[in-house]
């Protein structure tokens, strides 16, 4: 049964919260252990190549990551992949304001819709550095010896500064989730309407009216 709240909506189900956090695991998991292959002073957790058993076990979850989304909610994964690479002249009033977001002022923000401008350049990048950072593993765990030293040392450079990279955002995205108090959509899957009205007013006005009378006094599963 789901917790629901007078005064909430759902954003997540469950399903898109536990393929969220298994993401976020195995992704820490990558980054430390690819730390400690890369970093001298962080060689003693490599010691007994156990971060190297760490690293591709984690991997092999982060691969698989995108794969369970599709199968098990196709609808919800294309739809974050179509609203991810999609950007109208309306995004760029919303990036006007960016500067007031950054500081955590609403004031004057243009309506966005199921996810910000903000939040769909930080999911297009973070997958187009899923296919460098996954592509240039693979190359490295399967094909690093037809590489040559040239190839290797690019594959490698795309392989680190897609992770540098992911890294960024990452540390972006939990900035702006305690920023505005965006977590319990990843915990319990619902916000406030008020929040839902504040972040996503277009999303929010196109709920119908009985879905957010459900979640207002219903205890159905929605999830
Ligand atoms: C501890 C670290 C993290 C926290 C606290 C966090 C938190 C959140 C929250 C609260 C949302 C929902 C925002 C909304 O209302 O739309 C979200 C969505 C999302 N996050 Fe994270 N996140 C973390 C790490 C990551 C990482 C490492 C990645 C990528 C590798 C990631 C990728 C995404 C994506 C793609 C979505 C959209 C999910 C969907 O629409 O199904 N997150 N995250």
């Amino acid at each position: 049964m789901t917790d629901v709240k007078p005064g909430m909506v759902q954003r997540y189900k469950l399903a898109q919260r536990v393929v969220h956090w298994l993401g976020v695991g195995s992704f820490l998991i990558l980054l430390l252990s690819g730390l400690a292959l890369l970093v001298p002073q962080l060689a003693f957790l490599a010691a007994g190549g156990l971060s190297r058993v760490f690293h591709r076990i984690a991997a092999f979850g982060f691969m698989l990551m995108p794969i369970v989304y599709v199968a098990i909610v196709p609808h919800d994964a294309l739809e974050l992949l179509k609203e991810s690479f999609t950007y109208t002249l309306k995004d760029l009033k919303w990036f006007k304001h960016m500067p007031a977001y950054v500081l955590g002022s609403t004031k004057g923000l243009p309506p966005a819709g199921r996810i910000n401008p903000g939040q769909k350049i930080h999911h297009a990048m973070t997958f187009v550095m899923f296919v460098t950072v996954a592509g240039s593993g693979l190359a490295l765990w399967f094909g690093q010896s037809a590489l040559g030293p040239e190839g290797l040392a690019i594959v490698l450079s795309v392989h680190d500064l897609s992770m540098l990279g992911l890294t960024v955002l990452m540390i972006g995205h939990m900035y702006f989730t305690f920023l505005y108090g965006a977590l319990p959509a990843m915990t319990t899957g619902f916000v406030t309407e008020d929040y839902a009205r504040m972040e996503h007013a277009e999303w929010y006005e196109s709920l119908s009216p009985q879905t957010v009378a459900m979640t207002e006094s219903d205890d159905q599963t929605a999830a």
